[in-house]
């Protein structure tokens, strides 16, 4: 045998790869972590989807078009007069990739401070023997690598529309809806989930004519139904066309533009003639390249490759995590799975809360929950009491001109215990953690209703949620 031996080898550098390699390297772990991912000049870029072409840049992108939205919009109310404005595209492009450089070259730091080896290139299963699995690395790095635990952490690809292979010119996954050199007179979206309203507001905000075409009836379906009614409200006042209930048909894309023949809800055939298109129809896991077929790891008809509650894979020592498994496609849920996961290897008790996962949709109004739908609840048979909030009567977010949306708890009817909390408005992001404290603790909504919040906060929203589900609201 040649080639360096490690305890934990984690293939993938995304949040689930990079956070279980540190988290193995300090539980005293000799850990390798290997990534493919390439930056323009060819380098390492450890990060994955979420900090290369995901996460970092649709929130450096929101945060630029937000601040050029309220120079256009809110800054008159406050007496601030601009005159002249405009956008540099190619000036927001440079400073959204140099985010993404930060969060780069800040992994490859925390793996020299954890004393995580890190291999730049693609890694690949060759065999499995009798002290563990043999691990190729190749392109731009070579080399054959072996460890007793192995963890996946490969993550996903954008899934294509069928017949509309992405060019990323005219058909774009979010890899270029993140890097289109100039705004888009005419832009069309092909979902309306999470990607297709964030980057789908970006290019709103900077000034493109957008429209999102969703083949469900229902907008934002896992949503709860009331705050996705009064986002879509939010939406539909700011320019946002959104058409629920259609039919893709054949998508042409030229050099001109690309254009999307569809059925409409009422069955009525139309066609949306764009100059760029982007595809945000879901995503699909990634174990190309990984040679899974070389020791027989187990994958399931969508390609995940398949593990048991606690990332188990069906051989001995391998685990995987993050986009490449089941639940939620989210980076903090790939990193809670790759922290649980080295803990597990140590002998410790890893554990992943997956009912206090939070969801977090960066648009504005911002929509954040945690638990249970009131839809969910209904269908389960649950018997639950819901309280709400508007933020129209919260002091801060008038004083930030920042009304739209409310804060509603969902509470089991006879012990009080918070089921849900959902959240749509003013830094919802941010609002929601208390939610999750309070759930993971197995907090009451009274629990909530008696802390002390400071005022004046958006918090207190929060707080009078909690005092709506008895019907005893202060300030409302
Ligand atoms: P990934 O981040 O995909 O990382 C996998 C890594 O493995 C990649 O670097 C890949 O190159 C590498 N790799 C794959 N195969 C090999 C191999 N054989 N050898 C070596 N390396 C390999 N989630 C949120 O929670 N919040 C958000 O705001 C958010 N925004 C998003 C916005 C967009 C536009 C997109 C597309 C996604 C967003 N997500 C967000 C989802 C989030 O990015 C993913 O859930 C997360 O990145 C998954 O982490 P992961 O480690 O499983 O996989
Ligand atoms: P998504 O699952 O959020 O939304 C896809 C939408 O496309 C759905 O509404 C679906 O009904 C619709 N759709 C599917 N096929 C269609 C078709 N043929 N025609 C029309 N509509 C169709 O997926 P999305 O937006 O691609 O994002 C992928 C994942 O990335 C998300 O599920 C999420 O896990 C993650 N993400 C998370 C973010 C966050 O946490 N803020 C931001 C962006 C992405």
């Amino acid at each position: 045998m040649s080639g360096k031996q490690f305890d934990v080898i984690v293939i993938g550098g995304g949040p689930g790869g990079y956070i279980a390699a540190i988290r193995a390297a300090q539980l005293g772990f000799a850990t390798a972590c290997i990534d493919e991912w390439k930056n323009d000049k060819g380098g390492p870029a450890p990060g994955g989807t979420c900090t290369n072409v995901g996460c970092i840049p649709s929130k450096a992108l929101l945060q630029s078009s937000e601040h050029f939205e309220h120079a256009g919009h809110a800054f008159a109310d406050h007496g601030i007069g601009l005159s002249d404005l405009r956008i540099d595209i190619a000036k927001m492009l440079g400073r959204k990739d140099g985010v993404v450089k930060q969060n780069n070259d800040g992994i490859l730091y925390l793996f020299k401070k954890n004393k995580v080896s890190f291999f730049h290139g693609r890694g690949s299963f060759a065999k499995a023997g009798e002290s563990g699995y043999e691990i190729h690395v190749s392109a731009p790095t070579e080399a054959t690598i072996f460890a007793k635990h192995v963890i996946v952490a490969t993550g996903s690809n954008a899934r294509a529309l069928p017949g509309a292979p992405f060019d990323e010119e005219s058909v774009l996954s979010n890899d270029g809806a993140l890097r289109m050199p100039a705004v888009p007179k005419k832009l069309g979206l092909i979902g309306a989930g999470v990607i297709g309203l964030e980057m789908g507001s970006v290019w709103r905000r900077l000034g493109a004519d957008v429209t999102v075409l969703e083949a469900l009836p229902d907008f934002l379906g896992a949503v709860d139904q009331q705050i996705a009614k009064e986002a879509k409200k939010a939406f539909d006042k700011q320019g946002l066309k959104i058409e629920l209930g259609v039919k893709i048909g054949e998508v042409k894309a030229g050099k001109k533009g690309v254009a999307v023949a569809y059925t409409d809800a009422k069955g009525g055939e139309q066609k949306l003639e764009v100059d760029k298109l982007i595809v945000s129809i879901g995503r699909v896991p990634n174990t190309v390249g990984l040679n899974a077929e070389a020791v027989g790891l187990k994958l399931d008809e969508r390609g995940a490759i398949v593990v048991d509650g606690d990332c188990r894979t069906n051989l001995p020592n391998v685990w995987a995590v993050g986009d490449v498994v089941r639940g939620p496609m989210l980076a903090h849920k790939a990193e809670e799975e790759g922290v649980a996961v080295a803990e597990r290897i140590a002998g410790q008790h890893g554990h992943v809360n997956f009912n206090t996962i939070p969801w977090v949709i960066y648009t504005s109004p911002e929509i954040a929950w945690v638990g249970q739908t009131e839809q969910q609840l209904k269908a389960a048979g649950r018997a639950y009491k819901a309280g709400s909030f508007p933020f129209m009567a919260n002091g801060r977010a008038r004083a930030l001109g920042d009304t739209t949306g409310m804060v509603k708890f969902l509470a089991d009817a006879k012990t009080d215990e918070i089921l849900g909390v959902h959240i749509v408005g003013p830094m919802a992001s941010e609002l929601i953690a208390e939610a999750v404290v309070a759930m993971e603790f197995r907090a009451s909504a009274e629990d909530i209703a008696r802390i002390c919040h400071a005022h004046p906060s958006l918090s207190e929203a929060t707080k009078e949620a909690a005092l709506a589900v008895d019907k005893r609201t202060l300030n409302f």
